[in-house]
């Protein structure tokens, strides 16, 4: 084990104590419990400060320079660069801010009682209570999605919803736990509920709502139902006030949910006149590219092994993956999520393992292994095979050739795109530099920027409209099928090899 000694971290004002291992990032924790973090951990936007109530986090030194830059007192520490070492309390102002700090793309109108916004996940569900007033969050909820049971993967969670049987119960699982979320949410708290927003991937809207997943198993992958489905607590058998409208906002289009649509709101895209590109790596690795006049959206099955599925010791982002890998003096280092030894790697850990295998010659350009008996060694007993480097190259060609198909079709360029937001989680966990190097986008890095959780704060966004006016964006989105567009196989070949 690198290091098992336990310590506490209190979280305020969630009020919750957990006991985590010595050494580990204060972002591995925090993430999971909805925090976002706007710059992606770069420590320019001060987004993620923590205020110390007791006890102090472990920096690379760099407190004192960035709080004076960003402005922050001196008990405020960036939650993205610190590490815990000792018992700590910890005050997390995000659960208190603004919804978007800049409101140049959103204003919301302030009404009357309580919202709760709930990002449904393949893997972990997040909720958020908003007192809709001042957009205060209140209290936030997380927890593993119940559906893993029947495996990890969104392709394991429709096979078993093919029977009727199977549907049922994976639509009473993830009923059961949102309620359970929502009741959590709620526990001690003298507020009127008015509205509940969900959002999520197809597959997830699917499963929630009881629909039929049979067309989303097999080609051309069409969803059966693409309308917003709104609740009463009765219809749901919910225990909650009557008058509390639930609704689960609709998904676009085949793969792309309202995960996408929420995605899409938040980082503004429908409404800038320039072109912008949206790219969720999770899952399916779904991009929309388009401005204010018209949208194009794929989703190019690049997720899987970004998702660890299909790579040897892959592994989703928790606990004992390998998340980051650099060299240094010629020497391999990386990160453990949750300061532990290493048992797999994930998405953002292939990547950056990838990119320092190209560095120190270890694979050509066509990606091959120089020495072909061998594996590729990175700790102790984590390494990737020759059939993994394939995976990825497999994932970086489709999300690559995607992005160009999209951008034909508007008969653009790819030096056209004025900004990229890289939305989810595991985007969020990502090295740009070894993304563009990789030319998995071949885009200058300046102009990508993480979303953090773009689903959760679309949700949001989406408690403060009355009807479904906000579904107009829609009708400016067009979904194309990459496998039909003529050209996908040759861009698919090409955008295999590395560009370095
Ligand atoms: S400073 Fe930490 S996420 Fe921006």
């Amino acid at each position: 084990m690198k290091n098992s000694k336990k310590i506490k971290l209190r979280i305020e004002p969630l009020g919750k104590e957990l006991l985590v291992n010595k050494g580990t990032p204060l972002k591995d924790i925090i993430f999971e419990y909805g925090v976002e973090f706007p710059c992606g951990g770069e420590g320019t936007c001060g987004g993620c400060k923590v205020k110390l109530l007791a006890g102090d986090v472990k920096d690379p030194g760099k407190h004192e320079e960035l709080n004076y830059k960003l402005g922050l007192e001196p008990e405020y520490r960036l939650a993205c660069i610190s590490e815990l070492v000792e018992d700590i309390t910890l005050e997390i102002p995000q659960f208190e801010s603004i919804i978007l700090a800049d409101n140049t793309q959103f204003a919301f109108i302030p009404r009357e009682n309580y919202g709760i916004a709930l990002d449904i996940g393949t893997t972990t569900l997040v909720a958020q209570l908003i007192d809709l007033s001042t957009g205060q969050v209140m209290a936030v909820q997380t927890s593993r999605n119940p559906q893993t049971r029947y495996g990890s993967d969104i392709m394991s969670r429709v096979l078993h919803g093919l029977t009727e049987e199977g549907s049922a119960e994976l639509k009473k699982l993830i009923r059961d736990e949102t309620h359970r979320l929502v009741k959590l949410l709620l526990d001690g708290k003298d507020v009127t509920l008015k509205k509940i927003v969900l959002v999520g991937n197809s597959v997830m809207h699917h499963l929630f709502c009881g629909f039929n997943v049979q067309p989303l198993s097999m080609y051309p992958f069409e969803t059966t139902n693409n309308k917003s489905t709104e609740y009463t607590s009765k219809d749901l058998r919910w225990d909650l006030a009557d008058g509390v409208k639930i609704i689960f906002a609709r998904p676009i289009a085949s793969f792309i949910g309202s995960d996408i649509y929420a995605g899409i709101i938040a980082s503004g895209m429908d409404k800038n006149p320039h072109l912008t590109a949206l790219i969720d790596l999770g899952t399916n690795g779904e991009v929309v590219v388009g401005n204010n006049e018209k949208m194009v959206c794929a989703s190019t099955a690049a997720g899987p092994a970004f998702e660890g599925a299909n790579i040897h010791m892959g592994m989703s982002a928790m606990s004992g993956a390998i998340s980051s890998v650099s060299l240094s003096n010629s020497q391999i280092d990386y990160h453990v999520i949750g300061n532990q030894e290493a048992l797999g790697i994930c998405g953002s850990g292939l990547i950056d393992a990838v990119a320092v295998f190209l560095q120190n010659g270890a694979l050509d350009s066509g990606g091959a292994l120089a020495n072909q008996d061998e594996r590729l060694k990175i700790g102790e007993r984590v390494y990737l095979t020759q059939k993994d480097v394939r995976e990825f190259q497999l994932a970086k060609g489709a999300l690559s050739a995607g992005l160009q198909i999209l951008v034909n079709k508007l008969g653009r360029t790819l030096s056209d795109i004025t900004r990229v937001y890289i939305a989810g989680g595991f985007g969020n966990f990502i090295n740009l530099e070894n993304v563009v190097r990789l030319g998995m986008l071949e885009i200058d890095e300046y102009k990508i920027q993480k979303l953090g959780n773009s689903a959760l704060i679309g949700a949001k966004m989406l408690l403060f409209t009355d009807d479904y006016s906000f579904e107009n964006v829609l009708t400016k989105i067009e979904h194309i099928s990459l496998d039909a567009d003529e050209n996908f196989q040759d861009i698919f070949v090409e955008k295999m090899f590395f560009t370095e």
